[in-house]
């Protein structure tokens, strides 16, 4: 595996290299090879943090190959593109979020609005500053990406989403040039007028050993501090704002932690806010009377947002596989109270209690807005 590893690692940067330099023929064979090794590390690795990496690695350099085979048959002299083109991946649309598409999370919501918000709207009003990094912690599954798009959406902000394991990936190269290079793209927006929020998700890989990478972690650790440090002073406050998720802030060291002054807990939903999903995601669902809502809030006491939103799936596979199996002419029967506690008993909460205890105690010590 390591071996093949660094095998696909030579060929990507001979590959790059070639590129950059204009040697298209080398650059597409480097550019196959590395990517048909990749194609094998695919299904030889188990882990999916490191799967994704490999696969977004193979998407991209297969999206180059393309390319420039595309280039060599239009025009034999076409240049090779600057660099911007490699930068821009990180802006992505937010998905089409509003507040109220969040479902509960009322403190969360107003403190984005405090620290986000309203300082984009009238910087003026906020002569001492506002908080520049904001940091959320909960279980996975909760609405911390929702939330995070609807702040981007409400005020038509550049949003720039990243994974920090994405940026510790030896594929992208030197992991503190990712992050300057993040940061450089924001600033650049944020000088032509638009304000930037960047979503980093799983902060947390950023500052633990991870076994697959070089070893950069601490100096992109160092170069993410640094730059939050940057957004500070020059008199002139940027309209960048950061924001940090992750599932194990336990994992977080102090000096992280406290540039993030906004630690917002972004908890698993309470009965009610459980309640309000069933019916949100049931919406245009056809029921039968006997759905209680209520009663599937109360049996599913721990589950996540998303886990909610996968059961509401399921419970919909559900009768119309079994529609299509007896060979059903009409249409699915309406669901039953029935099909939702079979699939609540399948459907297992996908948080642990011990991995609560642990975030909770957390949250006492560094929270600060609940
Ligand atoms: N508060 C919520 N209101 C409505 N839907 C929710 C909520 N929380 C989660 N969901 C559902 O779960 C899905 C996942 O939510 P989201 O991506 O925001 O979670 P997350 O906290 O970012 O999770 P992760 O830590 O895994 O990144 C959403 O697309 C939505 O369907
Ligand atoms: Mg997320």
């Amino acid at each position: 595996m390591r071996e093949l590893e660094r095998l696909a690692a030579e060929r990507a940067r001979e590959a790059v290299k070639y590129d950059k330099l204009g040697m298209k023929e080398e650059a597409v064979a480097n550019y196959r090879e590395a990517i048909q090794l990749l194609l094998k590390l695919i299904r030889f690795t188990e882990d999916p943090v490191v799967k994704k990496v490999y696969e977004e690695k193979a998407k991209q350099y297969k999206e180059r190959l393309e390319a420039l085979l595309e280039k060599s048959l239009e025009s034999s002299y076409t240049s090779v593109k600057s660099g911007k083109e490699h930068e821009s991946y990180l802006v992505v649309d937010p998905p089409p979020i509003k507040w109220d598409d969040v479902i509960g999370l009322e403190e969360a919501k107003k403190a984005l609005k405090e620290s986000i918000i309203y300082p984009s709207l009238r910087p003026e009003f906020f002569p001492l500053g506002w908080p520049r990094g904001i940091l959320f912690f909960g279980p996975p599954g909760c609405g911390k990406t929702m939330l995070a798009a609807a702040a981007a959406n409400e005020i038509d902000a550049v949003f720039m989403q990243v994974d920090a394991s994405m940026i510790m990936s030896k594929w992208l190269g030197e992991s503190e040039k990712n992050i300057a290079s993040l940061f450089e793209e924001a600033r650049r927006y944020e000088r032509e007028g638009k304000p930037v929020i960047i979503l980093i998700d799983e902060v947390d890989s950023l500052t633990t050993f991870r076994e697959n990478e070089v070893g950069g972690e601490a100096r992109a650790r160092n170069q993410l501090l640094k730059e939050m440090d940057g957004l500070q002073d020059k008199g002139r406050t940027p309209r960048i704002y950061v924001i940090a998720a992750t599932n194990k802030p336990w994992l977080l060291d102090e000096p992280f932690i406290r540039r993030f002054q906004k630690r917002i807990y972004i908890p698993l939903p309470d009965y009610h806010a459980r309640l309000s999903m069933f019916k949100h995601y049931t919406r245009r669902l056809e029921l039968d009377d006997d759905v209680d809502f209520g009663e599937l809030a109360k049996l599913t006491e721990g589950y996540s947002g998303a886990d909610i939103s996968q059961i509401c799936m399921e419970v919909q596979l559900k009768v119309v596989s079994e529609f299509f199996e007896k060979g059903g002419t009409d249409k699915p029967r309406k669901i039953s109270m029935n099909d939702f506690i079979e699939v609540v008993k399948k459907v297992k909460p996908s948080v642990s209690g011990e991995s609560f205890k642990k975030m909770m105690e957390w949250a006492r010590k560094y929270g600060s807005a609940f």
